[in-house]
């Protein structure tokens, strides 16, 4: 493509005052939720956890909700219960942050990265159909066992990247060919849509096929799209959420007993049927999650309006100096992230320089992400080095994320992207 010009553009220009990247819009609201909490003198897991799981059902027309302290803990429990653990694999991406392997770590499986879509940065049915096909060979059952490792492979555990929804079609017919249980990580994705139905729903958890089941882990983070400082949440079928909440709780049978001994009717005695985990969410979390469900439509207008500006003020250069995200056709995305895309070899300088030059500009950015498989650990642990997922790599090398948050206000979020502009067109070649 030829070069375009930009000839009449003046230079960028700072802003007023900082634009952070990610700050939680929270306000009266969480005020009046957290006081009633401590009005009520109960500010661990309790009623609170429980209003807010049947309000995240509801809304996310899923079978089963349990609020726990992280996604990570959600990814964790959800692969428990989906039954992985020594001796399987998981086939995920590179693209994520560090606790999607982890997760799987922690069960003492193994994660087996596939390379992205360089179009938006998910795992591709494609690329778990290649490796399913040609890293595979068939064992007790059809093409399980992954050569490279000798495990059996049990679980794809997809991310929906920035909220915008991972091909789940194409996950669940190569989930239902080869075998394997869905575990979604949905931490981007609250309020994302795929073929018309909100991400963790039942309707997009169907079985691929009688014994498989499909789970979906999301975040409450305090920059996620529903911020509650810390927190997450599994949604599936109703029999699994149940048994990921005894894990959650200690292995006790009736977690109700735990807060339920000191009401009136409570009792002490409860059983311990398992090695179970402290990964319970609290009262305190459910009080901030209960007001930001509240604003999530006004929430979510917000970040669509800030991606419809970054679109619409940057939409000149896209195809020559960036690559834009989009919405993939049958989905909404959250926009969690606006994740942009640099065309390195038309511009001057790299994506830290960008980085750098808008904060001088006074515009707060972030990367995501740094790919799992070349952080230390992971080369050491399963023996990752450059090259191994190119096109991961690339995307991270070329990837900036824009501010989103609903609590920008807009004017700022306009002056920045007009100085994104201007600062991308003045270091074009
Ligand atoms: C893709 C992805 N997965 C999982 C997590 C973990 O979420 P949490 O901090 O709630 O454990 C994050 C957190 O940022 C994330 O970005």
């Amino acid at each position: 493509m030829a070069a375009r010009h930009y000839d009449a553009t003046p230079p960028p220009k700072a802003l007023s005052r900082f634009l952070p990247f990610a700050p939680p819009l929270l306000g009266e609201d969480e005020l009046l939720e957290l006081k009633d909490t401590l009005d009520s003198g109960w500010i661990t897991r309790g009623p609170r956890c429980e209003l807010f799981e049947s309000r995240c059902k509801e809304l996310l027309n899923a079978s089963g909700t349990l609020a726990l302290s992280s996604c990570t803990a959600a990814l964790h429990l959800g692969l428990k219960v989906l039954g992985v653990g020594p001796g399987d694999a998981v086939l995920t991406t590179p693209l994520t942050f560090v606790s999607t392997a982890h997760a799987v770590m922690y069960t003492g499986a193994r994660p087996v990265f596939c390379d992205v879509d360089p179009a938006d940065g998910n795992l591709s049915p494609a690329s778990v159909r290649e490796l399913m096909e040609k890293g595979c060979r068939a064992g007790a059952e059809r093409l399980r066992e992954h050569k490279a490792t000798g495990l059996s492979v049990k679980c794809l555990l997809p991310v929906h990247y920035g909220g915008f929804p991972a091909d789940l079609a194409g996950f669940r017919e190569a989930a239902g060919e080869y075998g394997l249980h869905i575990l979604e990580d949905a931490a981007h994705a609250f309020a994302a849509e795929y073929g018309g139905s909100p991400v963790g729903s039942a309707a997009l958890q169907r079985p691929a096929a009688p014994g498989l089941n499909a789970l979906s882990a999301f975040s409450f983070y305090a920059t996620k799209n529903v911020a509650c400082g810390e927190g997450g949440l599994l949604t599936g079928p109703e029999s699994l959420i149940r048994k990921a909440g005894v894990l959650a709780a200690y292995g006790i049978t009736d977690e109700r007993k735990i807060w339920g001994r000191y009401a009136p009717k409570g009792t002490w005695a409860y059983d311990v049927s398992d090695l179970g985990f402290k990964n319970n969410f609290t009262d305190l979390g459910a009080a901030l999650g209960l007001a930001q469900l509240r604003k999530l439509p006004e929430m979510q207008s917000r970040r669509r309006a800030f991606a419809e500006i970054w679109l619409r003020t940057l939409s000149d250069l896209d195809g020559d100096l960036v690559t834009l995200p989009r919405e993939a056709e049958g989905t909404v995305s959250a926009w969690h992230l606006f994740p942009l895309r640099l065309k390195l070899d038309r511009l001057r300088i790299g994506r830290g320089e960008v980085a750098a030059k808008l904060k001088e500009l006074n515009v707060g950015t972030s990367v995501m992400f740094q790919p799992v498989h070349l952080f230390s650990y992971y080369r050491k642990a399963l023996g990752h080095a450059e090259g191994d997922f190119p096109e991961a790599e690339a995307f991270f090398e070329s990837e900036i994320s824009l501010p989103m948050s609903p609590a920008n206000p807009v004017p700022l979020v306009e002056e920045a992207a007009e100085s994104l502009r201007r600062l991308l067109i003045s270091q074009a070649r």
